[in-house]
């Protein structure tokens, strides 16, 4: 878990990727989305990349899908204070669809491009646990050929001595919502019980549930 002398350096980091044009997506920004939260805590949720509300605020998961996820967060136990968030890329990826923007999928180049951000906010906090938040996030921890509905909830111990869970994107949770009912309270069921293994596995209580 951060040191103090992690924890100021964290600080600079996060200052410095203010200014970042590492890849195209800096030209469409409002503002750079960098971690937040507890670096002590011992979980670091990974995301997929800011969307609307992130980009105009400057803060991870704080629209829907961030509402929702603190929802799952506090019925797994945790909260906000407890971890710290951050995402795979630190600047809003969008497309121009019948004339409006929206949200897509972070692109390879992108995702490399935001990798020494990421590494170096994954090394300074320095988690027991890394939940990745959705395919993404896991596509870039822990496996490039993860499959999130196959594998999601499973731990996976890695060479840097961390422990890696994926979980269900909270958007993807809520988009099921009006698709089928039933799948959307399964999904929501599952991204609660991944947080709350995460939970335990990063107290050294993974056995209990
Ligand atoms: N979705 C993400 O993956 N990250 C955010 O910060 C917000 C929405």
């Amino acid at each position: 878990m951060a040191t103090e002398t992690g924890s100021t350096e964290l600080n600079a980091v996060r200052a410095e990727a203010h200014d970042c044009q590492r890849c195209d997506l800096w030209q469409g920004r409002t503002h750079v989305v960098v971690g937040e939260g507890n670096p002590h805590g011992g979980i670091l949720l990974m995301g997929e990349g800011p969307g609307e509300n992130e980009d105009a605020t400057g803060r991870p998961f704080v629209g829907r899908a961030g509402q929702l996820l603190d929802t799952a967060l506090e019925e797994a136990g945790l909260g906000r204070d407890d971890v710290y968030i951050t995402n795979v890329v630190r600047c809003r990826p969008t497309t121009v669809k019948d004339g409006s923007i929206s949200n897509r999928a972070p692109r390879a180049g992108e995702i490399a491009a935001c990798e020494p951000w990421r590494w170096l906010e994954l090394n300074l906090v320095d988690p027991r646990v890394v939940v990745c938040v959705g395919g993404p996030a896991a596509k870039a921890l822990i496996d490039k050929k993860f499959k999130i509905t196959e594998q999601r909830g499973q731990f996976f111990h890695k060479e840097d001595g961390r422990t890696y869970i994926a979980t269900l994107h909270p958007a993807y949770v809520l988009r099921l919502y009006s698709a089928d009912r039933d799948a959307y309270r399964t999904a929501r069921e599952n991204l609660v019980s991944d947080l709350r293994h995460a939970r335990h596995q990063a107290s050294g209580d993974a056995d209990s549930g």
